[in-house]
């Protein structure tokens, strides 16, 4: 009775574990969950008391699709000043802006008004699970290419040139990325761009979504900020859920060209309309604070991340990536687990005989990985990683 697009849909796993540790600590067993994927901090207090003064105002009627001017305009204005070069050309406008019910949404809405039936769409592995279910759901075929530690989890250049056919219609980028914290540096994406520039017809989504939880600072930039020719064929994602410590209020949004805009405006309109009016509120408010409002917080996730790196590199059985922002850390496990095992197995294990719950890498693209959420209190984070390390050490 279910569509083949909905049923061949696998369940996400970071879901499936949250749901078992819920279920263990109902029991009253103690967990050490470094499991999130989201912020453990609250939102800006200017978010917080924007959506109180949106309250008080009665702002609860339907938004236009797209969203409130005020914000898509604020948004222009962030993107342009991560994209230096376009900015100066050809800057992004307000019309340029689909504000969506979080990340998620931009990257599906994208996904679905480009994506034919049979057409190929590329991204790296290890990967954000969401993207290949996406991309069957659009009825398109993904194409992985195996990135690895060794080359910082980037596609190589000339992996890239390998895996575009005919057939090929997108390229999905994450950088900082989810689960790697993988980050590509101005060279690097030109260097992809490179090769981009001799596929006209190709298109790029870059999933910005992580862009101010940076370590090396100064490294990350924004795609187009590296290949501003490609201006016309880019989609770029972002949002307030990770940066903005707001994944509940789902705010996220994507700035296309021209020639995509109004699909994206009309698949939106027919699904979810414009996304809730509050959080767009807090959205304008949060998007008028200072880059240095943020500070403390990419400086929280910094200590976090040395502490975390400081105890897992202890253990000589496994090999834990430094990553350069987002807040996980993705660890290769390979040397504990046999040719024909998972890191499912493992996971569950370390769950039940170590109480400290990780999500394993076999959704991810990596199945010999594992992946350690720091977007947790350091004192969790330390109990955490102090056993795994033990066990780890014990196998
Ligand atoms: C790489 C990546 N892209 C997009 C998203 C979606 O973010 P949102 O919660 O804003 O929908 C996430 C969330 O986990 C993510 O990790």
């Amino acid at each position: 009775m279910i569509s083949s697009r909905v049923r061949n849909l696998k369940e996400s796993s970071t879901l499936r574990v949250n749901a078992l540790v819920n279920r263990m600590k109902a029991e009253g067993k103690e967990v050490f969950n470094l499991t999130a994927g989201e912020p453990d901090f609250p939102p800006s207090e200017a978010a917080k008391n924007a959506v109180l003064e949106a309250v008080a105002k009665n702002q609860s009627k339907y938004t236009p699709t797209a969203g409130i001017p005020e914000l898509r305009e604020l948004i222009a204005k962030k993107t342009n000043s991560q994209q230096s070069a376009i900015s100066v050309s050809r800057p992004w406008r307000a019309s340029d802006v689909v504000v969506t019910n979080g990340g998620k949404q931009a990257i599906f809405n994208a996904i679905f008004a480009l994506v034919d039936s049979g057409d190929e769409v590329v991204f790296g592995a290890p990967f954000w699970l969401s993207y290949p279910e996406m991309v069957k759901a659009a009825g398109g075929t993904s194409v992985v290419i195996e990135t690895r530690a060794e080359t910082g989890y980037r596609i190589q250049p000339e992996q890239l040139e390998r895996a575009i056919s005919e057939k090929t219609k997108l390229l999905i980028l994450n950088s900082p990325s989810n689960p790697t914290g993988s980050v590509y540096a101005k060279d690097d994406l030109r260097a992809l761009g490179e090769i981009l520039k001799k596929h006209p017809t190709v298109w790029v989504l870059s999933d910005e979504i992580y862009d101010r939880i940076e370590f090396v600072k100064g490294v990350w930039v924004s795609f187009l900020d590296a290949n501003p020719e490609l201006r016309d064929r880019t989609v770029t994602v972002n949002g307030l859920s990770k940066s903005g410590a707001m994944t509940g209020w789902r705010v996220g949004w994507s700035i296309t060209p021209e020639s995509l805009t109004p699909a994206l405006i009309s698949l939106q309109g027919h699904s979810t309309s414009g996304i809730c009016s509050l959080s767009q509120a807090a959205a304008i408010a949060s998007l008028k604070l200072s880059h240095s409002d943020f500070e403390p917080q990419r400086l929280e996730y910094l200590n976090r991340r040395n502490l975390a790196l400081e105890v897992l590199r202890k253990s000589a059985k496994i090999k834990a990536y430094e990553p350069a922002g987002a807040f996980y850390l993705f660890v290769d496990c390979g040397a504990l687990l046999k040719d024909d095992q998972d890191a499912n197995g493992l996971a569950e294990r370390v769950l039940q005989e170590a109480k400290v719950a990780v999500v394993s890498g076999v959704d991810f693209g990596a199945p010999k990985c594992i992946r350690i959420s720091f977007a947790t209190d350091p004192s969790t984070l330390r109990e955490g990683c102090e056993r795994l390390v033990r066990f780890f050490d014990s196998m």
